[in-house]
């Protein structure tokens, strides 16, 4: 189930699940700072969920079992992204990603087009860090380098998850709390780094033109419902699904109702083509 790939710069690690051949491949991308234990939901109920789909599912570069890339950057993830699909002999994938995913996804799409068969946009956003934005990532640079990881644990879990989670939801909580916990310092300060610099995505919008998921927890406080709507709005073959219950983690936060609205979406925009 686990392959991992040597690449320049080091280990790239994924999870690989379901059929080969004559199987429509899914790529799931983690946020920040998680690894693919984000998708543990959709990992788990693979059989009964998507059944006849292959899911690949990496640590990003600098998370889990990935080596941080020297210069950490959307584009160097995505073309770590391309390397897992040569290496498990996959030619076109759906292309899923939540926020930072979701970033990596659409840098994805303007460097490998022919190989995204469609694309799932998961809590995130098109635009670019504004001033504001950026200090926050220095500060959280500046904690995460003075007192690591863990003092940042609290305030994610916070807004990364839905009140209905966070107030029914203990065990699922700490399982987030563990993950956080685990992501190596390295790769968190390289990702923020690459998030600080990531380049406005709004016009690429208007590129896509593969059948594209947009999805988002109604209570998602970081990447809120409107920011789904604007990108739905702008990308032609879209369709727009919101999840009541779940914040900015809804594939982890309500597993059963995402994975219903994947399963059908590649049902209705992915098999027939
Ligand atoms: C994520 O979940 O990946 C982050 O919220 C993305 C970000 O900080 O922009």
């Amino acid at each position: 189930m686990e392959q991992t790939l040597a690449l320049p710069h080091g280990t790239l690690a994924w999870d690989d699940l379901g059929p080969h051949r004559g199987s429509v491949t899914v790529v799931l991308l983690h946020g920040f700072p998680h690894d693919r234990g984000l998708w543990s939901g959709q990992l788990s109920a693979h059989d009964t969920a998507f059944p006849g789909t292959r899911l690949l599912v990496p640590d990003l570069p600098g998370f889990g079992g990935s080596t941080p890339l020297a210069t950490p950057g959307m584009d160097g993830y995505a073309d770590a992204v391309v390397a897992m699909l040569d290496a498990a002999g996959v030619t076109q994938a759906v292309i899923g990603g939540l926020s930072m995913g979701g970033y990596v996804a659409l840098a994805f799409w303007r460097r490998h087009p022919d190989r995204v068969r469609a694309l799932m946009l998961m809590d995130t956003k098109a635009g670019a860090d504004d001033e504001p934005g950026r200090a926050k990532r220095r500060e959280l640079i500046a904690t995460v380098q003075r007192d690591g990881i863990g003092a940042l644990v609290d305030g994610l879990l916070a807004s990364q998850l839905g009140p209905v989670t966070r107030e029914r939801a203990p065990a699922l909580v700490e399982r987030v709390a563990v993950m956080l916990r685990r992501a190596p310092a390295s790769g968190v300060i390289g990702a923020a780094q690459a998030m600080m610099n990531r380049p406005d995505s709004t016009g690429t919008l208007e590129t896509i033109t593969v059948p594209t998921l947009v999805l988002v927890g109604v209570d998602d406080a970081l990447t809120p419902v409107r920011d789904s709507i604007a990108m739905s709005t702008a990308v032609r073959r879209s369709r727009l699904v919101t999840i009541p219950d779940a914040g900015h983690l809804a594939p982890l936060e309500q597993p059963q109702v995402v994975n219903a609205a994947i399963a059908e979406f590649l049902d209705v925009a992915v098999r027939p083509g």
